[in-house]
């Protein structure tokens, strides 16, 4: 489905009941949340993850990539985990006709060594594809966070910096640019920061990076159904108020697309 102009909210509504709809479609696709239950500090319920697309599907979001956080040491769900309780979700998601479609991911805490675990198939992608949405201690120095990004990119994966306003490291001057340039990483910031939610240092942060065009997707990051729930409606309108409907869209559908159809998204931009 092409864009033709600027929908209304409730032009909007309507296409989001376009259940399964390619990605193509005009509703949001979340490439980072929490809503697979019973495997981390996410939902805890498989009811829990219900009302979570509930309210999800009610922001606009068509499409999730379920971001369980996985670390090397002690990974909380398997790759057959993941599947298995996804389609579990899925069918209950569908039983209570929410229009919202699942893949499966990871939210990957970097360990050097996580290229060969990917690579190996122990830890997932995002829905299959080259991209792969990996975090870092908020203050590991500059240094291993590059080399990390350098090797996920030699072993020919797109590594894309979940929150990426949470790292000191990137305030300074020039180094969010550097950083990007030299390893070919993606940043992903949290709707919430935007927002202003998560407070005033995140969201002076996430509102810089977005201003100096160095942001790729825009997430939930969604825990649960309230304080840090799916929500991405009140952002998507500022977004589109601030900075046109172009770059709302870019964010919040086109490039989540290409990530689902394993796309390189700078080829668009050419
Ligand atoms: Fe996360």
């Amino acid at each position: 489905m092409k864009n033709t102009g600027n929908p209304t909210g409730e032009q909007r509504n309507k296409v989001h009941t376009d259940i399964h709809g390619s990605p193509a479609a005009q509703s949001f696709t979340d490439i980072h949340s929490h809503l697979l239950p019973e495997v981390d500090d996410g939902a805890q319920s498989l009811e829990q993850s219900v009302r979570m697309a509930r309210t999800a599907a009610m922001e606009g979001i068509g499409r999730i990539i379920l971001t369980p956080h996985q670390r090397t040491d002690r990974p909380s769900v398997s790759p057959e985990g993941t599947a298995r309780r996804m389609r579990r979700l899925q069918e209950e998601i569908d039983r209570r006709r929410i229009p919202i479609r699942l893949y499966a991911g990871a939210e990957i805490f970097y360990r050097h060594g996580v290229e060969e675990l990917l690579s190996e198939g122990r830890l997932l992608t995002l829905a299959g594809s080259r991209y792969c949405l990996t975090e870092f201690f908020p203050e590991e120095n500059y240094a291993y966070i590059r080399d990390g990004l350098n090797r996920l990119s030699a072993f020919g994966y797109f590594p894309i910096l979940a929150h990426a306003e949470r790292y000191e490291q990137l305030t300074e001057s020039g180094r969010a640019e550097e950083l990007k340039r030299g390893t070919g990483c993606l940043y992903q910031l949290n709707a919430a920061s935007l927002t202003g939610e998560n407070g005033f240092l995140y969201k002076s942060r996430s509102r810089r990076l977005l201003k100096n065009g160095l942001a790729d997707f825009i997430a939930t990051d969604a825990h649960d159904e309230k304080g840090r729930g799916p929500r991405i409606a009140r952002l998507a309108d500022w977004l589109e108020k601030r900075y046109g409907k172009e770059e709302r869209d870019r964010l919040l559908i086109h490039n989540p697309a290409a990530v689902l159809e394993d796309r390189e998204i700078w080829q668009e931009n050419d």
